[in-house]
């Protein structure tokens, strides 16, 4: 959730450290900090609460920020206020180990207290200090061996960049479930916990993997496996899609991303379905064993959207029985899976906790794991049985848009798949709808601006909107929800039409907006049904649908499509609702409050 950038070369190492972090400031907003160390050898800290630009202002009035070797940090608090004293680095109370972590540490009450009875000073609230302090407790004089015997302390998942005093040539590096990279350029060593930071420098990375630590130099970067022995990593190459974070002229990036859609949708189908067919590649094999009898999809937040879509459809097509689940309530319950449940994982980042734990205790269970993830190399990714990557290059607004539509592309191939695999026929005509989907989303899109702002114009200033639809217009209104409320801060709520009048309808007041998702037509007459229950209450009522007979004060008219796509195409004016309505608020679209993208916390 927070963004590690690190460098050891020849150039200027303060420039090089903001700018990474500007990259990085979507994974974590509250706080910023950079520690480096001057061509006199000493360590110094820059800290500042607020987004990067404060930190970049402390930089620059602070003149004289020379020097080759540091790290840098941005946060999105766990333990502890977004402050200037809890940013990151965190340095001992000695001064000889300086520390940026991205991560939890979860025993860091017992090593807290255990240090301070040994009369260790704290200056922060952070679990991340205690690492600094832990270090600096076991210091051998040897920074490698010090992280051999620390690191086996430590609960929980870091990756940490870390500065030792008595060396100012170097950077320490180790990472256990929280992602790190590093990276050889001409003018020197990089590190950063995402890919996005290392992209306007070089394509060629090194992946850590869980217990492995490294050294940077200006001169090159030496791995060791947790025993402290030397390790010979061959880099990987980023995918050609994943590009540097750019607006491209957009205010924001959340409403570039919108309008890549179609596009990164047809560059995730393509090589699934391969002349027309559907073929889905290394998870083929996934497939093929003893027959499918359940399957369940799990994700967080929207990803948990795109499995309540996914479950309609395996059922529908493939005749499957199959379920949803949030990730983060999968720990703690029966958890009934078995070899023969394929068990579907959703994540943009890969990276999710509830996510990954999720996952783990299926494979543990014995379930087939496939997951659909967006960041290669990411830990979902490698842990699940099998991967299909969803193409929809770097997302950087907190607020998924691109990543949501290729997650729903690859859960309509497999789903199409599966219902191959049961009958052993193909279906032709949702296939067929599929290959054209891109093609009606840019007329979407095209159509649903202006609409979509006049909607925002009306309803912006509201503390409360419900968004009612059946079935998969459902499952597209639990999407459209939480797209407006977490980027407007708009209280919205998303009903299953059918329950209104089961509790819910008391809330409608004379003026509550109530956006109806009226698009699968096997549901559109009984959600008109609903409309009608919720007007005859005094609500105002705005209506997205396909069918072009229905003619509501109100209306968004979507492209005729498969009845089993039409999530894809309601998600569209329903973002640009969202985006225009948090614009018109004067919110910070691509930076929520409170929100990170990557959520690696539990
Ligand atoms: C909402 C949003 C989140 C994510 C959720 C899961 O716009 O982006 O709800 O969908 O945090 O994240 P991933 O997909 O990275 O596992």
């Amino acid at each position: 959730m927070c963004g590690i950038i690190g460098y050891a070369g020849v150039e200027k190492a303060v420039p090089l450290l903001l700018d990474g972090l500007e990259s990085l400031e979507y994974r974590g907003y509250d706080s910023a900090g950079l520690a480096l160390f001057t061509p006199a050898a000493e360590l110094l800290t820059l800290r500042a609460a607020g987004p990067l630009t404060a930190l970049r202002k402390k930089a620059w009035d602070s003149g004289k920020l020379e020097g080759g070797v540091g790290i840098g940090h941005t946060r999105w608090a766990t333990h502890g206020e977004p402050s200037e004293a809890n940013a990151h680095p965190h340095r001992s109370a000695g001064g000889k180990y300086t520390v940026v972590h991205n991560g939890i540490i979860e025993n860091y009450e017992t090593l807290r207290r255990e240090l301070e009875e040994e009369g260790l000073a704290f200056s922060s609230q952070t679990d991340t200090e205690v690492i600094a302090q832990l270090l600096e407790r076991v210091d051998t004089g040897d920074p490698l061996e010090t992280l051999r015997l620390a690191l086996p302390r430590l609960e929980g998942s870091y990756a940490l960049g870390i500065l030792y005093e008595r060396e100012p040539d170097c950077i320490y590096c180790a990472r256990k479930q929280s992602p790190l990279l590093a990276a050889v350029t001409e003018s020197g060593t990089l590190l950063a916990s995402d890919a996005a930071a290392l992209l306007p420098y070089t394509r060629t990375v090194f992946r850590f993997e869980d217990g492995e630590m490294a050294c940077l130099r200006k001169n090159g970067l030496r791995f060791f496996d947790s025993d402290g022995n030397d390790l010979d990593k061959t880099p990987a190459e980023l995918a050609r899609h994943v590009t540097a974070a750019d607006k491209s002229g957009y205010a924001h990036f959340m409403r570039k991303e919108i309008d890549e859609q179609p596009v990164t949708v047809r560059r995730t189908l393509e090589p699934l379905l391969p002349h027309g067919a559907v073929e889905l590649g290394a998870a083929e094999e996934l497939l093929a064993r003893e027959e499918i009898r359940h399957v369940l999809f799990l994700g967080c937040g929207s990803a948990y959207h795109v499995g309540a879509v996914g479950r309609l459809l395996v059922e529908e097509l493939a005749g499957i029985p199959a379920a949803v689940d949030l990730a983060s309530e999968f720990r703690g319950q029966a958890a009934l899976v078995d070899p023969r449940t394929l068990v579907v994982i959703i994540s943009q980042s890969g990276e999710t906790a509830d996510t990954l734990q999720a996952l783990r205790l299926a494979k543990e269970k014995g379930a087939r794991t496939l997951s659909v993830v967006n960041v290669e190399g990411s830990s979902i990714a490698i842990e699940s049985d099998s991967v299909i990557y969803t193409k929809a290059g770097l997302e950087v607004a907190v607020a998924t848009t691109k990543a949501y539509s290729t997650q729903l592309a690859v859960v309509y191939a497999l789903a199409a798949r599966l219902s191959e695999c049961r009958s052993g026929n193909e279906p032709r005509d949702f296939l067929h709808a599929l290959a054209a989907l891109p093609d009606l989303m840019e007329e979407v899109l095209r159509a649903s601006e202006a609409p979509a702002l006049a909607w925002a114009e009306e309803i912006y200033t509201a503390e409360h909107a419900f968004f009612i639809g059946r079935n998969l217009d459902y499952a597209a209104a639990m999407e459209a929800s939480l797209k407006l409320k977490e980027i407007s801060y708009i209280h919205a709520e998303a009903y299953a039409a059918g329950e209104l009048k089961h509790g819910t309808i008391s809330l409608i007041e004379r003026g509550t907006p109530v956006i109806s998702l009226c698009c699968r037509p096997e549901v559109v007459a009984r959600t008109k049904g609903s409309m009608e229950e919720v007007a005859a209450r005094g609500a105002k009522l705005f209506c997205v649908t396909t069918d072009a007979s229905f003619r509501p004060e109100r209306r968004i008219l979507l492209p005729k499509c498969h009845p089993l796509l039409v999530a894809s195409l309601a998600a569209l004016p329903m973002q640009l609702f969202a985006y225009h309505c948090a614009q018109l608020r004067g919110c910070a679209i691509d930076k929520p409050r409170n929100l990170a993208k990557s959520v690696t916390v539990e």
